[in-house]
């Protein structure tokens, strides 16, 4: 099944998280951090360290080492906290 990533189509298996199969595609980093916007990626890998953040389908700051990849989703890359008007 497909997802959309950064407006690329990307591959992933059932039961699959986003971050798994955006290393799977070959990214390393998809957020820059608020201060010095330094990229960041999957971290711990186990939903500690909130490295891997993105945006799922318009809700910003979801982990992407927790979320898993559906059909038809579309993920957007983050800068630092994301939409302020989502953000919590
Ligand atoms: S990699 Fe640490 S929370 Fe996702």
């Amino acid at each position: 099944m497909r997802f959309s990533f950064d407006g690329k189509e990307i591959e992933a298996e059932p039961g699959q998280s986003v971050g798994a199969a955006l290393i799977a595609a070959g990214y390393r980093s998809w957020r820059t951090t608020r201060h010095g916007g330094a990229p960041r990626g999957v971290f711990c890998g186990i939903g500690v360290c909130f490295d891997c953040l993105v945006t799922v389908n318009g809700r910003p700051s979801q982990r992407a080492c927790l979320t898993e990849a559906r059909p038809g989703d579309r993920i957007e890359p983050q800068e630092g906290a994301g939409r302020d008007d989502l953000a919590c």
